[in-house]
Parts: structure tokens; sequence; C-alpha cells
């Protein structure tokens, strides 16, 4: 089973295992290393070095976390990063504790790596400017050399072991210098992308719609003049009737073009999720070989939120739902308290999202169907965003796929 996530806030323990739209995985792992090491000049001799160093620098290590915080929080800007308060900076100092231990245990290989690329990604993702790591990075760099000026080596193993620290440190400033370079390549094409849909939906709101409507009014007109003339022609209904459906997909297709583009705000007042849910699946033209269930905990749940946007959210997922389950299968949704968050589900039992599709599921533009915008989830995304929710998506294609919503409690109930 693997995940996808989006949205803000809501974070917990194993956030970091997830896929998020920020967190992205190493490139090409083993070549991008390797060449990194070999840049540095950081051979197998470093890591056996390192490994000697471990005993002159282990009990040293939780006093260099100490200090190294205790000068972070010196500082307004970075004290501001923490935002858990005191728990979390002695959380921290212990993985900072941890993290200098292991640069000298090693194994400097892929795990290593990769946990390092772990470690970039989460200052990425809490937005910490990419010059402090530098200056941090600096302040441990000093406390190491200190530890190794004071050590009872030869004078010959204090320069390769001042080196090698230097080598090391190097690796690690270089894989959190390339997280955040690939954070920013990756946002860079999405705000291109964003830019090419904000112009097409501008410009096929201007000459699709227009005509759509022509479309519909002499589709009317047309229905009432056979009418009246009480004339009966073979296949006419039904072919008007194809018409009809699909001026409703073009419709659906402009609107979500114009949604995505302009991101209207939430109207939002208290709203009935059972309500909203039935509405959906009414609007969504279930197969009848699907059967489709709700399940809503009483007393009723509420939101505080916009009940046509929020419908529109469920509408999307219905629609992917049976789409993936095609002309049968099991579609729940249901709609729970869970503390200060509800959460609205959406399982089906179809095909599953394989898992090298799922970090791109949110990504405007992405789809696998041959029909649709690939704008769906990501409108969907936004809008849940906006409400101050997030928006996750869990599947196997065993199982099939679970959308899980969770959007702040409504607290005037
Ligand atoms: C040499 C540079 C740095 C190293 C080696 C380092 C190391 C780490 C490590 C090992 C973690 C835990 C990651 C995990 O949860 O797996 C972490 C998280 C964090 N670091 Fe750093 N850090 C550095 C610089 C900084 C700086 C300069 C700041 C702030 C000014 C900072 C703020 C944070 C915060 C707030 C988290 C927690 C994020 C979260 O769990 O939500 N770090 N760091």
């Amino acid at each position: 089973v693997t995940r996808a996530t989006a949205g803000d806030g809501g974070e917990d323990e194993d956030r970091l295992d997830r896929k998020s739209d920020i967190s992205c995985d190493p490139p090409v792992e083993e070549s991008l290393f390797d060449e990194i090491k070999r840049f540095a000049g950081f051979t197998d001799e470093d890591s056996r070095r390192l490994l000697a160093l471990m005993p002159a620098v282990a009990p040293h290590a939780q006093e260099i976390a100490d200090k190294f915080y205790a000068r972070l929080l010196d500082h307004e800007e970075a004290r501001a990063v923490f935002t858990e308060g005191e728990a979390q900076v002695r959380r921290l100092k212990g993985t900072l504790a941890d993290w200098l231990t292991s640069l000298f245990r090693g194994p400097h290989d892929q795990e290593y790596f990769k946990s390092r690329w772990r470690i970039g990604n989460v200052h990425v993702r809490i937005r910490l400017p990419e010059r402090y790591v530098f200056v941090a990075m600096n302040l441990v760099r000093r406390e190491l050399h200190g530890i190794l000026d004071e050590s009872p080596l030869s004078e010959a193993g204090r320069r390769q072991g001042h080196e090698t620290v230097d080598r090391i440190l190097d690796l690690e400033l270089a894989i959190i210098t390339e997280s955040y370079q690939r954070d920013y390549t990756d946002r860079i094409m999405r705000q291109g992308r964003l830019a090419a849909i904000g112009q097409i939906a501008a410009s096929v709101n201007h000459e699709i719609r227009n005509p759509l409507g022509v479309i519909n009014t002499s589709v009317y007109a047309m229905r009432r003049i056979l009418e009246k003339a009480g004339a009966k022609i073979d296949g006419i209904d039904r072919h008007l009737d194809k018409i009809d459906r699909s001026l409703r997909r073009s419709h659906k297709i402009v609107n979500d073009l114009l949604d995505f583009a302009r991101g209207r705000s939430p109207e939002r007042k208290q709203v009935e999720l059972k309500q909203i849910l039935d509405e959906a699946v009414q609007l969504a033209s279930v197969p009848p070989g699907i059967r489709a269930e709700i399940r809503v905990e009483e007393p009723s749940v509420t939101v505080f939120a916009d009940p046509l946007q929020l419908t529109n959210v469920i509408l999307n997922l219905v629609e992917n739902a049976c789409h993936a389950m095609g002309a049968s299968g099991d579609l729940v949704l249901s709609a729970a308290t869970a503390g200060d968050r509800v959460t609205i589900d959406v399982r089906d039992t179809g095909t599953g999202i394989p898992a090298a599709n799922l970090p791109l599921v949110f990504e405007p533009l992405f789809t696998t169907k041959s029909t649709g915008t690939g704008l769906g989830l990501s409108i969907a995304r936004n809008i849940v965003t906006a409400h101050g929710g997030t928006i996750d998506v869990v599947s196997s294609t065993e199982r099939g796929t679970t959308v899980r919503i969770a959007l702040p409690a409504d607290e005037r109930r």
C-alpha cells in the first residue's frame, strides 16, 4: 500500500514516509552520491578513519547538540522555525546527537545517503532558509575540529582527522543543498504548468463557453420544435440526448479549468456531511453494478465549509472511484469525527493506483484516463487546503483506493 498526501497541517509520525508534494525521491541515487563523494575526495579510507574517531567524538555529541541549538535559538529568525516549543527542541537535540554519531559510524552507503536526503527534505519542507544550513554546518565543523585538537592524536593523525571531518561535512552540505535545488526546480516547473493552465483556461473560457451556450439553446429549441410538430423521427431523441451529455462534459471541463485557474475562496457555512455525500453520489452517474454506501456517524457530522466546493470535491472522488471500478465494485463514503478533525473517506475496490503514479496524482494535468483534464485531484487539493484540511490517497493495486479528507471540526457546534 502506498500513499500520497497533500495539504497543510495534520502532520503525524509517519509523514516522512509519505510522498508529499514537496518531499521528492533522491535523484538517480547511486550515481549522485558517488559523484559527490568523488568530488569531495571521500573514500573508504575516510569511512575507516571516521569510525576510528568515533570513540573520541561520541561522548561530546550531546554537548555539541546543546551548543548548536543554543546558537540557533539565539537568533530571532532562526528561532521562529521551531514552531512546537521546548519539547521540539529537546527532541531535535537528541536527533542531532544521533546524526553526529552516525556521521562517524557510517557506513556511508546508499542507506546513509537516503537518510541524509530525507533530512534535507525535512528542512525544505519547513522552508528553512538555505543560508542557515551553511552557517549551522560550520558550527558543527568548528566543534568537531576543536575535539580533534584536544584529542591525543599524533600530528599526522590529527591532520588526517581534520581533512576527513571536512570531507564528510561537505558531503552532508552537498546532499542538503541538492534537496533544496530539487525542490526549487520542481516548484519552478509547477509554476510554469500553472501559468500555462491559467492562460489556457482564459482562452478556453473566452472561445468555448459562448458556442457551448448556443448549442445548448439550439438543442432545447429543436426539442420544442419537434414536440410542437408532433414529429417522431427515429433516433433523433437519442442523438439530442447524446449532444446534451457531451455538452455537460464540455461544461464541466471549462468549469474545472476556470475553478483551477481562479481558485475561488470558500464561502463557508455549517453543512451536514451526510447531505453533501448524498448529493455527490446522486450527481455522479454511478453504474448500476456498483454498490454505493454512505456511512455517517450519528449524531450527524457537520463541518464549516463551502457546500458547493465540497460537493464538487466528493463528486470528483466518486467519479474517479467509479472509473477505477468499471462496471462493478463497492463504493463506500464515510464520515466521522476524530479529535479536532472530521474525516471523510471515499473507498473503492477498483484497480488502484500504481505506486509510481502516486506522487503525481495531485499534480495538475496528470491523468491516466483517455478523457478528462487531469485537474480533478489538483482542484480537490486546492479546495481542501483552502479549508485548512488535508487530502491523502492510500492505494494498492489489489485492494483499491481510499481517499481521505481531513477537515477542521466545526467549532461552532
Ligand atoms: C547542519 C545543519 C543541520 C543539521 C545536520 C540538521 C539536522 C536535523 C535532523 C537530523 C533533523 C531530524 C529530521 C527527521 O525528523 O528525520 C532535523 C529537523 C529539524 N531541523 Fe535541522 N539540522 C540542521 C540545520 C537546522 C537549522 C539551521 C534549523 C533552524 C534554524 C533547523 C531546524 C530544524 C527543525 C525545525 C526540524 C524539525 C522539523 C520537523 O520535525 O517538523 N535545522 N534537523
